[in-house]
């Protein structure tokens, strides 16, 4: 939510600025700007809209500069036009600033500041940090203060953060003191850039990828100067850290569409690689109902799964919905009690505190400030507490280097690689691998699941990605065809059952947010109680019906919506003439054990959403008004 990104060093800045853009616009696209410092003053050009119009405005000029800041915005306070677009500047503009998350307690500070004649010409909560910092700054120099410290530049914003409320990654430079950037974290993440002679900073690795993999993630609560010479970090108190940058593994991140002509088609196809990629590093090839060991090797440590009695799960969207799965396999495979909770409703509203309970945070981002709030308030409620209350956390993310993975006792890596469609695809299907990992892990130490059960399943589960590739190979353009129907069609109703519930609701999310047309998703059992009310010849009905333990009851709920003339779409077993005879169109899915269906039932209402969108000829990788990355509560 927001993407900021900062360079020091002996290149011109704007093309590195830029490109870092780039990889970060996923996290927000309303409104793209960069400033450098040049001759003692600031040089800033912001454009409304896409990072595109930045880039026209430039038409291939570079501003002037060797150290500069850039930001690409998801509006919070202010409209997404040109005059709100970071960076923003001091009332002398000498104070550049951009940020990324909210300043809570903007008005007080905004009223102080006016007292002291400052003017306001954005409507940003952001605006008052450059300004802050500027009468901080004169304040210290008509004190003589200056001369105490290394960098006065620092020791004003250290004050300055000292007085925000709320949640921020700020990046800041001053045309006074040129060789300088300072940045500050609290709650928003922002990583450190160590290359040679040259630093960098930004919300998000992509962005410094091509220049450096020396990082250094910053805590909250810590701040840091960047000089061509090197960074210094220091906690907001001032007190000097030694940090030393790690470095990251694997060579360069592909973000390239590769010939598809949206990240998300492309994500979407990579996702038997990604289903084939996780089985291969948690679950053991050859393990047979023989073996003695467990089929699946999560790396964690025996303490994780002492007196274990329940299970907590926090998420948000497309995560929340990989979650109910994820409760279905928990409770149904290891006999295991689960909640899913909103990390936004769990912070404000948690359960009661019970002993032994393994708290799980799913986020693919892992900086997702509700999940990451919801997941310190409980460590926080549980650490002093006797010993079978204590805090045992689990994050299940895409992001190892993420808030999430450093909050968290213990990680599963659902590896998907980095997904740039801000619709969730791939990382949804890791994230429900990684649940199937967990659900037979507790079952095999549980003894719940006989071991030719789990081998069964075993079994099934390295089927997935060839059968994920011949829905794709067979399906995808029919479902293209299919689309085209709907492109004015306003509303839409989801329906399924049991494990394919969440996949309901997922198919319904993806399609409002790519194709921005109004859907449902419901339990097929609950149309009756209500929502039936909804249904006529221009509401049709998606609905999944795989073969189980309820697939004749969705049957008859389709047979209610038929009734009231409903168009009637089915994912359905392949092969199955009376699927055939009630559905209007079939989306027919290898025929799998119902535990399993809930990997390959989605693929098709991927594609269902995003050839929809793609025919209305909307921005599918950027759909309005959406981040990536959603680092505000
Ligand atoms: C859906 C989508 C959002 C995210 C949600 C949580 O396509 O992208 O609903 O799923 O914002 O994001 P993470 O998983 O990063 O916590």
């Amino acid at each position: 939510m927001c993407g900021i990104v900062g360079y020091i060093g002996t290149q011109a800045a704007t093309g590195i600025l830029l490109a870092g853009l780039e990889k970060l616009e996923y996290r927000g696209y309303d409104s793209a700007g960069i400033a450098t410092v040049w001759e003692g003053e600031i040089h800033r050009v912001r454009a409304k809209g896409k990072l595109r119009n930045l880039q026209s405005k430039l038409n291939g000029q570079e501003i002037p500069g060797l150290v500069g800041i850039g930001h690409t915005r998801w509006a919070t306070h202010g409209k997404p036009e040109e005059h709100n677009a970071h960076p923003h500047l001091d009332t002398s503009k000498r104070v550049a600033v951009v940020q990324n998350g909210i300043i809570e307690n903007y008005r007080e500070l905004r009223e102080e500041l006016k007292q002291l004649n400052y003017e306001f010409v954005t409507e940003t909560d952001t605006e008052v940090i450059p300004n802050l910092v500027a009468e901080c700054l004169n304040q210290m120099r008509q004190s003589g203060e200056t001369e105490k410290f290394y960098s006065p530049l620092t020791e004003a914003v250290r004050r300055v953060v000292n007085r925000l409320e709320g949640a921020f990654a700020i990046v800041l430079l001053c045309a006074d003191y040129p060789d300088e950037i300072v940045v500050a974290r609290q709650q928003a993440p922002l990583v450190l850039g160590f290359g040679q002679g040259e630093f960098f900073c930004a919300s998000d690795i992509p962005a410094i990828l091509p220049y450096t993999h020396a990082i250094v993630p910053l805590e909250n609560g810590e701040m840091a100067t960047l000089t061509p010479l090197g960074i210094e970090i220091y906690n907001f108190a001032g007190d000097r850290l030694k940090k030393h940058p790690h470095l990251l593994s694997g060579t360069a991140v592909t973000m390239e569409k590769q010939g598809f002509r949206h990240f998300m088609l492309k994500e979407i196809y990579e996702q038997s690689s990604v289903v084939r990629m996780v089985l291969e590093t948690y679950i053991s090839n050859d393990w047979t109902a023989a073996s003695t060991t467990s089929p699946i090797n999560l790396s964690l440590p025996a303490e994780f799964y002492t007196d274990l009695e329940q299970v907590q799960i926090v998420a948000c969207g497309t995560s929340w919905h990989a979650s109910l799965v994820g409760k279905y396999l928990l409770e149904q495979l290891a006999q295991i009690p689960t909640q899913v909770h909103y990390a936004s409703e769990f912070r404000y509203a948690p359960p009661p505190l019970m002993p032994n309970t393994l708290i799980v945070g799913v986020t693919q981002s892992g900086e997702t400030a509700d999940t990451l709030s919801a997941i310190a308030m409980d460590k926080q409620r549980r650490a002093e507490k006797t010993p079978q209350f204590r805090p045992r956390l689990l994050g299940i993310t895409n992001r190892m280097q993420s808030s999430l993975a450093r909050l968290v006792d213990y990680t599963i890596d659902i590896q998907a690689g980095i997904e740039i469609g801000v619709a969730a695809t791939k990382t949804f299907i890791a994230q429900l691998v990684a649940f199937y990992c967990l659900a037979l892990d507790l079952a095999y130490r549980r003894q719940t699941l006989s071991a030719t059960q789990l081998e069964q399943i075993i079994g099934q589960l390295w089927q997935l990605p060839a059968q994920i590739e011949s829905i794709l190979e067979q399906q995808e353009r029919q479902i293209e065809e299919l689309a085209h129907e709907f492109t004015e069609t306003q509303d839409f109703i989801f329906i399924g059952r049991g494990i394919n519930y969440p996949i309901a609701l997922e198919g319904a999310l993806k399609l409002k947010e790519i194709s921005y047309i109004h859907a449902e998703g419901y339990p097929a059992g609950e149309m009756k109680h209500g929502p039936i009310a909804l249904l006529d010849a221009k509401v049709p009905v998606v609905a999944i019906a795989m073969p189980g333990s309820v697939y004749e009851k969705v049957l008859s709920n389709v047979q209610e919506a038929k009734a009231r003339d409903s168009r009637l779409i089915g994912v359905a077993p392949m092969h199955d003439e009376h699927a055939k005879e009630i559905f209007d169109d079939t989306l027919p899915v290898p025929v799998v054990d119902e535990i399993l269906s809930p990997i390959l039932s989605v693929i098709p209402l991927q594609l269902l959403a995003y050839h929809i969108a793609a025919r209305r000829g909307l921005d599918v990788d950027q759909p309005r008004n959406l981040a990536k990355s959603v680092t505000v509560e």
